[in-house]
């Protein structure tokens, strides 16, 4: 038997914001990304509190990729203040930190329950509606998705007038983090056909919309889409899981600080390859496994059909590599300057050994072997 539920409420739409008004909450610790409270646009949320007279208090030591002690820290923030509602705004490092925090605090006092509702800021985690919170260990240079039911928030708004800002090469990454989330669902060995629906959706959303978002933050329309196919591709892999991509992806970010969703691109064409079976050299087969159809399915929503399984599947490896180009991301990472080479292969058996363990290579459509992702990792290079 499966089941498929989504718990967390949406508020979206033309002023979605205003749903802060009506919040069932008395003491709310707004947890911010310090880009939302430098830049003012937290006003969009405080006056709103304001305006109805409910109290709160602004907790910003929020940084990419959050580390244990900034959820330590934030623990005692939340106690301190005894707050009944944690409103978190930004993009998934603030609302995995919301996560984190709200998580450890709970497992110290059952008796106080605390609402938590996600505001993105960026329109690529999903985190708004995921069980998952990203959490970074830089003492062991690892990353570790935590998952639980209880992480999950009550309510998500999605609201367009927070990601206009967001400059292209955010833009760029965290779309490409949506694409991959979207992608890793669909083929993922617990999907579903509700499931499915969801991811289908996002990429088709994704496909239309993306380079028009990319390139002007003020096409409220596009913006508006891509923020929408990242909550959708959210809840897709809530129910499923993700794969190995992202398995590798958190390894690239907890070495090497890659922007998560970056990293996600720069192995996504890889991925593909491996996880179908299908590279430049291919010949065509009798049988392909179940993955290959469903990429199939996925190029033919991009409009990328072609004449048979091979050219098919390797024209969305090549769709992928064209996306990067137009949005300006390297397709490898020597290109991006964080590392030498020796530095990045001489990490490379730890990572692997991290992505095999990481929970989300559970999932993968084909199960690798340590060897298949040291592969991977150099190839990325
Ligand atoms: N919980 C989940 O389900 C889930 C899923 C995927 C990734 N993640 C995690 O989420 C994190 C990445 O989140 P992200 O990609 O949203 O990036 P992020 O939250 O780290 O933000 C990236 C940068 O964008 C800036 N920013 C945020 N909103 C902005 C805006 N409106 N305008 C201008 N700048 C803005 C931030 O200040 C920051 O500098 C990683 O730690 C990743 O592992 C979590
Ligand atoms: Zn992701």
């Amino acid at each position: 038997m499966k089941s498929f539920d989504i718990k967390t409420t949406i508020y979206f739409g033309e002023n979605a914001l205003d749903r802060l008004a009506a919040i069932p909450a008395e003491r709310i610790l707004v947890i911010a990304d310090p880009f939302v409270v430098k830049s003012g646009m937290i006003r969009l949320l405080t006056d709103r509190l304001q305006k109805v007279g409910k109290e709160f208090s602004v907790y910003d030591d929020i940084v990419p990729d959050p580390p244990i002690d900034k959820i330590t820290a934030g623990v005692r923030v939340l106690l301190e203040y005894d707050a009944d509602c944690i409103v978190s705004v930004g993009g998934g490092s603030a609302i995995d930190s919301a996560k984190g925090i709200r998580e450890v605090a709970r497992q110290m006092h059952p008796d106080r329950a605390v609402r938590l509702i996600a505001v993105p800021t960026t329109s690529g985690t999903g985190s708004e509606v995921t069980n998952f919170s990203v959490i970074s260990d830089p003492e062991h240079n690892t990353k570790f998705p935590l998952v639980a039911d209880t992480l999950l928030p009550q309510e998500a708004i999605l609201d367009v007038e927070l990601v206009k800002s967001v400059p292209p090469k955010i833009a760029a990454d965290t779309g490409m983090d949506v694409f991959t989330h979207a992608l890793e669902s669909y083929v993922s060995t617990d999907n579903n056909e509700f499931s499915a629906a969801l991811a289908e959706k996002s990429i088709e959303i994704f496909g239309a919309f993306m380079l028009r978002s990319y390139l002007d933050g003020n096409d409220t329309h596009a913006r508006q889409k891509m923020h929408v196919a990242s909550c959708l591709a959210g809840i897709a892999f809530n129910a499923t899981g993700l794969g190995i991509n992202h398995s590798l992806a958190h390894q690239l970010g907890a070495q090497f600080h890659i922007p998560h969703g970056r990293a996600n691109a720069m192995l996504l064409p890889l991925v593909i390859q491996y996880n179908s079976g299908i590279s430049k050299h291919s010949r065509s087969q009798a049988e392909y496994p179940k993955q290959v159809k469903k990429y199939c399915n996925i190029a033919q929503i991009l409009g990328l059909r072609n004449f048979n399984t091979i050219t098919t599947v390797r024209s969305l490896v090549s769709w992928v590599e064209y996306m990067m180009k137009e949005m300006d991301i390297p397709l490898c990472i020597s290109e991006l300057g964080v590392c030498t080479r020796e530095e990045y292969f001489a990490r490379i058996p730890e990572m692997a050994d991290a992505a095999m363990l990481d929970s989300c290579t559970r999932t993968n459509p084909k199960r690798p072997e340590r060897e298949d992702l040291e592969k991977i990792l150099v190839e990325a290079w």
